[in-house]
């Protein structure tokens, strides 16, 4: 299967700390791929590397054969990196089907696919950011990143999303990311911080 996320010997972290140390992974196409470790290990950073939003010290990042190292995040967002922030950032005074119309982008991923996978959400979809629960707001972050049709999509612990939807159909699961494209949690891989 093709490639779609090299990372080679990648050094990062916040000023002059070095978090993550020398990590290397490759992700294919239609793979997820969770991170597992204890608190505090570096999993978070990891993925804020990836969107470019630590200090880099060294390594490499290649999306769909795509050098994004260098890359800011905004051009990292266009070359197809998808995130799910820890903290949801979701629009509090939008309606849950404005969060997702205002972002998406054309593919697979449409508002009603994302509905499918979170049927409270389509429940929902009248009531403002600031009116859902905890767990709500993370399908809602979760679905927004869907519904970007990223290539890779990043995200940190939604354990409280998933437990409200189908397990077998979420590629957010427990501290992972994958290719939304064709995500299969069957064809899933694990790594250890
Ligand atoms: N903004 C920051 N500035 C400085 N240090 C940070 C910052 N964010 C995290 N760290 C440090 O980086 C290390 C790794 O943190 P990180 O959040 O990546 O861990 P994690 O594996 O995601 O943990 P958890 O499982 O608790 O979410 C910790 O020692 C933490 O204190
Ligand atoms: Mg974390």
């Amino acid at each position: 299967m093709a490639e779609l996320l090299r990372v080679e010997n990648l050094k990062s972290g916040y000023g002059e700390a070095v978090v993550v140390q020398g990590v290397s992974l490759v992700v294919e196409k239609g793979r997820s791929l969770a991170l597992l470790g204890r608190n505090g290990t570096g999993k978070t950073t990891l993925l804020n590397t990836l969107v470019g939003a630590t200090r880099h010290h060294a390594g490499r990042i290649v999306l769909d054969g795509v050098e994004l190292t260098a890359m800011p995040s905004f051009k990292r967002a266009a070359a197809g990196i998808g995130w799910v922030p820890q903290e949801r950032n979701i629009f509090k005074s939008l309606t849950v089907e404005e969060n997702l119309t205002a972002v998406a982008r054309p593919g697979p991923w449409t508002v009603k696919r994302a509905y499918e996978m979170f049927p409270r959400l389509e429940e929902r979809k009248a009531n403002l950011g600031n009116q859902l629960s905890g767990g709500e707001q993370q399908m809602l972050a979760v679905a927004r990143a869907l519904v970007l049709n990223r290539s890779c999509c990043c995200s940190t612990s939604r354990s409280k999303a998933s437990r409200r939807s189908s397990s077998r159909n979420c590629c957010d699961r427990s501290a992972a990311w994958c290719a939304t494209r064709a995500c299969r949690p069957s064809s899933s891989s694990r790594t250890r911080a």
